[in-house]
């Protein structure tokens, strides 16, 4: 159970445990663990599988929470990811007989191991006679009574198996395991593993392999709150460390070739990634000159765009499905791959020719926030790089601005927000992606609409949406576009709805004409994309804490998505 709390970032509408006692017991319930108001779960045994889920098939309820049972309730068994051709097999397995309990896809696993069980009276080959009939992704642990083996199997989705002393683990992340031990094996698509507590063994195609034993870095103290009350001010507290790690990894000497002077360059990502895609070809095309493309990593597979060249797939989990297949989708395409990513061993590393990894450490808040931090990190180092280090001094020095801007009194802006109906975000330039990122965190975990616009949009429409109660955030930096930015807040003010602006300490002129004007101290290229978005994040988090929300864990939402 505490193994399953740190993996509620992954779901967090049901989870359930089923352990070998005295035959297999299970425990399994809808909503969180951490709400859970029954008693202890007291199941016996000492070998037990365990999961948190984030519905796909199936209502979140009791019966569809993990783990599921043969008809004998004789196997028990969890999984990750998606079952495509569950409905086929679902229908086959209830001709020869099988009774489903549940609406998931899951069950159909279980009950083919049962039918491959009675066949071969042997655990490992009944699973490893099941998975080639499974279409889609899986992360499965199996358990069966009278055996002291757990078998573990992937395609698609992530398994780690934690190497202890005498007790061996599978997770999809390490963050469980670190309590036990910081040996970790990561298993590849199509490996299944015999666990003991006292060795584990692996197969590919039926063969014994061998896979390294890494140690990984990450402490425990990473994955504990450390006295803040939620572990997104937490993760944002780390962002001048993350940044800095990040900027000491990326030198000159490590970037890897294939990001050195690329002809163009498309970016795929998703969610908060995607942003940082958008700011990076911002700075790519300004600084450098390289064309370059964002595509949501969702669109690209079905609407690839007539790519060639450098294909980066951005991914802090490294998980995301939707990235994972368009990496995979431009390899068809011939194209060479580079994954940013902060999660060794991550399927990611895997798909792409290439990896560079950020060092955030773990992020356990379901909202990105240091992670977004590392990945600008890596991408500024490699303009920084195409630049022929111009901007060294800056980048080794951005962190001090990013901790400055930590303490700032947001009270009067959360103020504001907190009773808004509908929040505009504007920005240009890299301000836009900027604009889009603090608008997403603010929807995210606070639950109020919000939308991030390029500031010259805004009059094509939403115009018709403004009023005393939808405050707009601008970001108004001083520059090319200052006097353009001034035009457009005289516009909303004139509209009646009250602004927000974030600039530079300097700016008397914003101070009079704004209602909240939100000083940085620093203006430096790069430096004021970190601090606003850092501010953004901030008004986002004191505002879901204004309104009660569950910070780490938004309604409906999940860390790292899996599923197409
Ligand atoms: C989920 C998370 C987002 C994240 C997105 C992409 O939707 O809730 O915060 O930005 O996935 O995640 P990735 O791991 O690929 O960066």
């Amino acid at each position: 159970m505490e193994g399953l709390k740190k993996l509620e970032y992954r779901g967090y509408d049901s989870f359930g445990v089923a352990t070998l006692g005295s035959g297999i017991e299970v425990a399994k319930n809808q909503g969180r663990i951490s709400e859970y108001a029954g008693a202890a779960i007291k199941l016996h045994g000492k070998i037990g599988i365990g999961h948190t889920r984030w519905a796909t098939h199936g209502v979140p309820n009791d019966t569809n929470a993990h783990p599921h049972l043969d008809c004998a309730n004789k196997i028990a068994i969890v999984h990750n990811g998606i079952i495509e051709n569950f409905a086929e097999l679902r229908r086959d397995l209830i001709s020869r007989g099988h009774i489903f309990r549940s609406d998931t896809d899951t069950e159909v696993v279980v009950h083919i191991i049962e039918e491959n069980m009675a066949k071969s009276g042997d655990l490992l080959s009944a699973v490893q006679d099941t998975l080639p009939l499974l279409k889609g992704s899986y992360a499965l642990l199996v358990i069966v009574c009278g055996e002291t083996r757990l078998i573990a199997a992937r395609s698609g989705s992530p398994l780690v198996i934690g190497i202890g002393d005498g007790e061996n683990f599978a997770a999809s992340d390490m963050t469980p395991v670190l309590e036990h031990t910081e040996r970790a094996m990561f298993l590849e698509d199509g490996d299944v593993a015999v666990l003991t507590p006292e060795k584990v063994e692996i197969f590919q195609n039926q063969q014994p392999v061998s896979r390294p034993v890494e140690l990984i870095d990450w402490s425990l103290e990473d994955v504990k709150k450390g006295g803040f009350p939620h572990y997104m001010l937490k993760e944002i507290y780390e962002q001048p460390q993350a940044f800095f790690n990040t900027v000491r990894a990326i030198t000159h000497d490590t970037l890897p070739k294939i990001i050195q002077h690329p002809k163009s360059v498309t970016i795929v990502a998703c969610g908060s990634s995607y942003h940082t895609g958008l700011i990076f070809k911002y700075l790519l095309e300004e600084s450098l000159g390289i064309p370059s493309r964002v595509e949501f990593a969702s669109e690209f597979k079905y609407f690839p765009p007539p790519v060639q060249g450098l294909v980066i797939g951005i991914t802090q989990s490294g998980e995301t499905a939707d990235t994972l297949t368009a990496l995979k989708q431009a390899k068809i395409h011939n194209c060479r791959t580079l994954a940013i990513t902060n999660v060794l061993g991550s399927s990611v590393c895997r798909i792409a020719d290439t990896t560079l990894f950020m060092r955030a450490g773990p992020e356990i808040s379901v909202a990105a926030t240091k992670s977004f931090i590392a990945q600008l990190a890596v991408l500024m180092q490699i303009v920084n790089a195409g630049s022929q280090g111009k901007y060294d001094n800056i980048l080794s020095h951005a962190h001090q601005a990013i901790e400055d801007v930590l303490l700032m009194d947001l009270a009067k802006p959360v103020a504001l927000c907190k009773n808004a109906k509908s929040i505009f975000y504007i920005g240009r330039g890299p301000f836009y992606p900027v604009s889009l990122e603090g608008a997403l965190k603010m929807k995210e975990i606070s639950y109020i609409h919000a939308e991030g616009y390029a500031a010259g949009e805004l009059k094509h429409g939403p115009f018709a949406l403004l009023s005393p109660e939808t405050p707009v955030i601008a970001i108004c930096m001083p520059g090319e576009t200052y006097g353009v930015m001034v035009s457009n807040i005289k516009e909303l003010k004139a509209r009646g709805a009250p602004v927000i602006a974030i600039g530079s300490a300097n700016d008397r002129e914003l101070t009079e004409i704004v209602d909240i004007f939100v000083p940085l101290p620093e203006m430096k290229p790069f430096v004021q994309i970190l601090t606003s978005l850092v501010v953004l994040q901030l008004i986002a988090y004191y505002t879901a804490v204004a309104l009660g929300r569950d910070v780490d864990k938004p309604r409906n939402l999940a860390k790292s998505v899996t599923v197409e």
